[in-house]
């Protein structure tokens, strides 16, 4: 798979790049990641990416020139199967959305800025707009990381153990059970006997069971939409 990021702070991407699973994703060349720096596609001598919006009202809106030329100089070089604009008014994401995305060829991701970026990007390219969470980040840049590492941790191979993708939070629809490691009583504080007892059916039962009662607890509305 490939993720090309427009974005006008590339240099953000670095850390989120060059460390833990997405490293293991690229270097296994499972995925390939390109960020693009908007400015670079600018044509005027003050390389301006934003402008004042037309009707008035404060802030600046991304211009659409520059990264239409982005788009289409990538669209001239393969097919792309998305183009997601980040965006707080965007569609909520969700684990389904990552795995659906997971199994693309190619797909752009657009970091917005500003007050927002000209809504004929969004007419002329964008096929759908996604938001992290019902907040307002400065940029789309953290956003488009999320999507980035949400996606890539299920595609197929990356993660080591082929199960543990599978077995995270939300891809059943509720919530991880507690997991404990080594030591087993620590301080008094012991790990829940039915773990160490090597009986695969209670461990798998109890399993289920806090499950429940933690989704119950803390996100009632995901047993709603089982
Ligand atoms: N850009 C600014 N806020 C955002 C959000 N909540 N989700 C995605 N992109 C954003």
């Amino acid at each position: 798979m490939r993720i090309d990021i427009l974005t006008l702070f590339p240099d953000m991407f670095r850390g989120a790049f060059e460390n833990s699973i997405l490293k293991r994703a690229v270097a296994k060349q499972l995925l390939e990641l390109h960020t693009h720096d908007i400015r670079a596609y600018t044509t005027d001598k003050h390389h301006k990416t934003d402008d004042y919006p037309f009707g008035g009202e404060a802030g600046m809106v991304m211009m659409i020139e520059p990264i239409a030329r982005c788009i289409e100089l990538l669209q001239s070089e393969r097919t792309y199967d998305g183009i997601y604009l980040m965006a707080p008014d965007g569609k909520p994401f969700v684990q389904s959305k990552a795995n659906e995305m997971s199994l693309l060829n190619n797909i752009i991701l657009l970091c917005g800025h500003y007050k927002g970026v000209d809504e004929r990007v969004r007419e002329l390219y964008v096929t759908e707009d996604i938001s992290i969470g019902d907040y307002v980040l400065s940029g789309g840049e953290l956003a488009a990381m999320v999507v980035t590492d949400a996606v890539a941790r299920v595609i197929p191979g990356v993660i080591g153990d082929g199960t543990s993708a599978l077995s995270d939070s939300f891809q059943d629809g509720l919530l991880s059970p507690p997991v404990y490691t080594r030591p087993a009583d620590f301080r008094g504080h012991r790990v829940p006997d039915v773990l160490l007892s090597g009986n695969e059916k209670l461990i798998k039962e109890w399993k289920f069971e806090q499950q429940m009662i933690r989704t119950k607890e803390r996100r009632p509305d995901l047993l709603q939409d089982l």
